[in-house]
């Protein structure tokens, strides 16, 4: 059928770039909003996220190895999504910065803190779509063999949702007007979304 490139993960690739990203890609952007106990402004874009439930509605992201944001989470229990957009790519790319925890990325990155209604941690102002999300679940991963990873999945329910009116036409949500972009593999690909990429495919029975 194919000529295949066979590897197991623990010996290696073998070739020049893992392609796990680029395989399981693209991948939406969980741009996570938190705010410290101390009262610190957070924000931080995470690939390894999405939606996992319809009602209530629940999205998670992995954060690998203990960053602020899963510390500001677990103390706090609250976080906002947020939006990644093409406009505001740079802005997204700049959040991502490793800095210490008392720097405020929404100041590194250019960006307005706007304030939630049902939590703590602000929204990005900037950004057409946000949800305000109450901490649910920290799942500490681990190995096929059982082995704890340094890596934790923050899941948390949608409990408010804002969303730019010019999104809603006629009442439905147009994913490509939102202009999201989505990551892909290696150090740099990030994907768009156009209109004529989508189809329509319903469900048997
Ligand atoms: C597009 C993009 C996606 C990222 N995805 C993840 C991810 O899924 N998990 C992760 O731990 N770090 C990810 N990072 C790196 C974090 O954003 C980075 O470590 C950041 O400094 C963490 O911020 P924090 O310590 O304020 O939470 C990603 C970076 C970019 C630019």
């Amino acid at each position: 059928m194919h000529d295949l490139h066979f590897y197991e993960t623990a010996k290696g690739h073998g070739l020049p770039h893992d392609p796990f990203n680029a395989i399981v890609g693209p991948r939406p952007i969980g741009w996570i909003s938190s705010i410290s106990a101390a009262g610190a402004l957070n924000l931080a874009p995470y690939s390894f996220f999405n939606g996992f439930n319809y009602t209530p509605p629940i999205v998670g992201f992995a954060s690998v190895g203990e960053k602020d944001s899963l510390r500001n989470i677990r103390a706090t229990g609250e976080f906002c999504w947020n939006l990644a957009t093409e406009p505001l790519a740079e802005a997204m790319n700049a959040s991502s910065a490793m800095v210490a925890p008392e720097v405020d990325e929404f100041g590194l990155a250019g960006l307005t803190p706007l304030a939630s209604r049902l939590v703590k941690p602000p929204r990005v102002a900037e950004s057409p779509v946000s949800f305000e999300c109450k901490l649910t679940q920290i799942v500490q991963l681990q190995s096929a063999a059982g082995e704890l990873v340094p890596t934790w999945l923050i899941l948390g329910e949608v409990v408010g949702v804002h969303i730019a009116q010019r999104l809603l036409v006629n009442g439905v949500y147009d994913t490509a007007a939102g202009q999201p972009i989505l990551r892909g593999g290696g150090p740099a690909d990030y994907f768009r979304i156009a209109p004529e990429q989508k189809f329509k495919l319903r469900r048997p029975g």
